[in-house]
């Protein structure tokens, strides 16, 4: 079954282009490179010894994508694509609302016109704000805090809809907690451009000398070492997730029909200051750090109730913060500019 990973040369894309090989699918992979380096199909290939077809192209491009649901008999469509900076998002809000929520609409369009109605839709945990209670379960109010979470929010409202209006949809949304780590063979993983805004990638960016010291942004969190608490999840666990999520509803679930949501994290939170020690172990790298003001918008604490997916398709988080840390590690220090520099 040939299934089209718009965004699949991007971080989560890639490593899901991996697990979906591994299943028996055939990724076909969709970008407009605009966050991507085209040499993660090379990289891909030395992983899985499978080329996987691929067009650069822009989602928000109907003619190109009809061409490559067409020319490919695709039956599914994992949707990866889309602008994640949420600091740029405040200052750019239509750019995210056009590329993660106009082009998605346009997407969704061609998809039925051609009869494409099975999409896997990457959300996040940022459409639950503020959390009202802990762990978050996919219950929880759903709102935002800055354009791109609303970007989120807006897809996911669309997909209800779409589904509730035309039976044959299968719209599944999946709500990454944070994902970090990197495939083991350490040939791909993520590579931000500029200045990292994640937590991980700027701790691994320290520890291979790019980057004097990591800044903690906040130590009086009400939270056991005052620094912000949350769930990462390893880049593969996540992956495999979509596999299984996937496999579960078009096969059994409702003929393969309806809308849901659901929550992919480990139910396990982390601090800051954890996170770096952890990495340190990891690295045998003893990393800088340094107290700095809270930063704005952020909260203090963010864990899954992750048990949604494993009642409904087996699927649970296997890999732990010393596999996050090591492959992390070992990716950083294969290739410390990323796979273009
Ligand atoms: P990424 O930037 O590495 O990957 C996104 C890919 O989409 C890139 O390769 C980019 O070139 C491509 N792209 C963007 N706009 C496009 C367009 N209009 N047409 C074609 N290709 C386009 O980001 P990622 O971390 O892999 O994120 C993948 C998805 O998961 C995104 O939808 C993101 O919002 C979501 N998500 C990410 C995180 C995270 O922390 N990384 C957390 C929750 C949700
Ligand atoms: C984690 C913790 C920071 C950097 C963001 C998005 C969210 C989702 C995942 C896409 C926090 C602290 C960070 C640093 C630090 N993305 N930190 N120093 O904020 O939980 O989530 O990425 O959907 O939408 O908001 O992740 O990695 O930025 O921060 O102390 O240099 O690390 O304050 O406590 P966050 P993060």
């Amino acid at each position: 079954m040939k299934v089209l990973v718009t965004g699949g040369m991007g971080y989560i894309g890639s490593h899901t282009c991996i697990a979906l090989h591994q299943a028996g699918y055939t990724p076909v992979i969709y970008d407009n490179l605009s966050n991507a380096s085209v040499k993660v199909i090379d990289q891909l290939a030395q992983i899985t010894g499978h080329h996987f077809d691929y067009i650069v192209a822009d989602i928000g491009d109907k003619d190109a994508l009809s061409a490559a649901i067409n020319d490919h008999h695709i039956q599914a469509v994992f949707h990866f694509a889309a602008l994640k900076a949420v600091g740029e998002s405040t200052e750019q809000p239509i750019r995210y609302y056009q590329n993660n929520v106009a082009k998605t609409l346009t997407m969704i369009e061609v998809m039925s016109e051609l009869n494409v109605k099975k999409l896997i839709f990457s959300s996040s945990a940022t459409v639950y704000g503020d959390p009202q209670y802990l762990p978050i379960d996919e219950q929880h109010p759903i709102s935002s805090t800055n354009p791109y979470g609303w970007s989120k929010v807006m897809v996911e409202q669309a997909l209800n809809d779409l589904a509730a209006s035309d039976g044959e949809w299968l719209t599944i949304a999946l709500r990454y907690f944070n994902p970090v780590g990197a495939d083991k063979s350490g040939l791909i993983g993520e590579s931000p451009k500029g200045i990292p805004n994640n937590l991980m990638p700027f701790i691994a960016q320290t520890a291979v000398g790019r980057r004097e010291h990591v800044s903690v942004f906040g130590d009086d969190y009400d939270t056991p070492d005052g620094t912000g608490v949350r769930d990462y999840i390893h880049i593969s666990d996540l992956a495999d997730g979509h596999v299984a999520a996937f496999s579960h509803h078009f096969n059994h679930e409702q003929a393969g029909t309806g809308s849901y949501a659901y929550n992919l994290g480990t139910g396990e939170g982390y601090s800051v200051l954890e996170m770096i020690k952890a990495f340190s172990v990891a690295s045998g790298v003893d990393i800088p750090y340094q107290l700095a003001p809270r930063r704005s918008g952020d909260i203090a604490c963010n864990y899954a109730d992750a048990s949604l997916a494993k009642q409904g398709f087996g699927w649970q988080a296997k890999r732990d913060i010393n596999a996050m840390t090591a492959d992390t590690w070992r990716w950083q220090t294969n290739y410390p500019n990323g796979l273009d520099e």
